[in-house]
């Protein structure tokens, strides 16, 4: 009886998952969804390395969530991140290898943190 309960248990759970994921706005829309699958995307890229977010994370690119950074369009970070040269010449930034919607949960990301 035990075992069962803990199946369901588990098969509701996984259930739960599956709609949450599917029952999910698509990523590129802006809402939270996408932030949170930006945010992963941010650990998984490495882009702490170089930046910091909350405090924490490397120094060698500016802090990505500085109410004083220049104000950049969704458009703007989306070519940067693509090819950082074709925005800022001497760009030391690696381009960045995401696209598509993941590319947009990224921008998702950056646009909550850094409004
Ligand atoms: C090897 C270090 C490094 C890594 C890794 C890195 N960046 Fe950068 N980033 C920089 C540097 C340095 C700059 C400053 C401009 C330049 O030199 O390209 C920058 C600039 C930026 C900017 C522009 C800030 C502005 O408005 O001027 C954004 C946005 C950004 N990085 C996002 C990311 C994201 C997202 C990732 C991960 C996918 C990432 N970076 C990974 C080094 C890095």
């Amino acid at each position: 009886m035990r075992l069962r309960t803990g199946i369901l248990a588990y098969l509701a759970l996984l259930v739960g998952l599956a709609t949450a994921t599917t029952g999910c706005p698509p990523a590129s829309n802006g809402g939270a969804g996408g932030a949170q699958v930006g945010r992963q995307i941010f650990v998984d890229q490495r882009c702490g390395k170089c930046h910091k977010v909350g405090g924490k994370g490397g120094i060698m690119g500016p802090a990505l969530d500085d109410p004083k950074a220049p104000v950049r369009t969704r458009e703007w970070v989306r070519e940067y991140l693509k090819d950082p040269m074709s925005k800022i010449d001497d760009a030391r930034m690696p381009a960045v290898l995401v696209e598509g919607e993941e590319l947009e949960a990224l921008l998702d990301y950056l646009a909550e943190i850094n409004p």
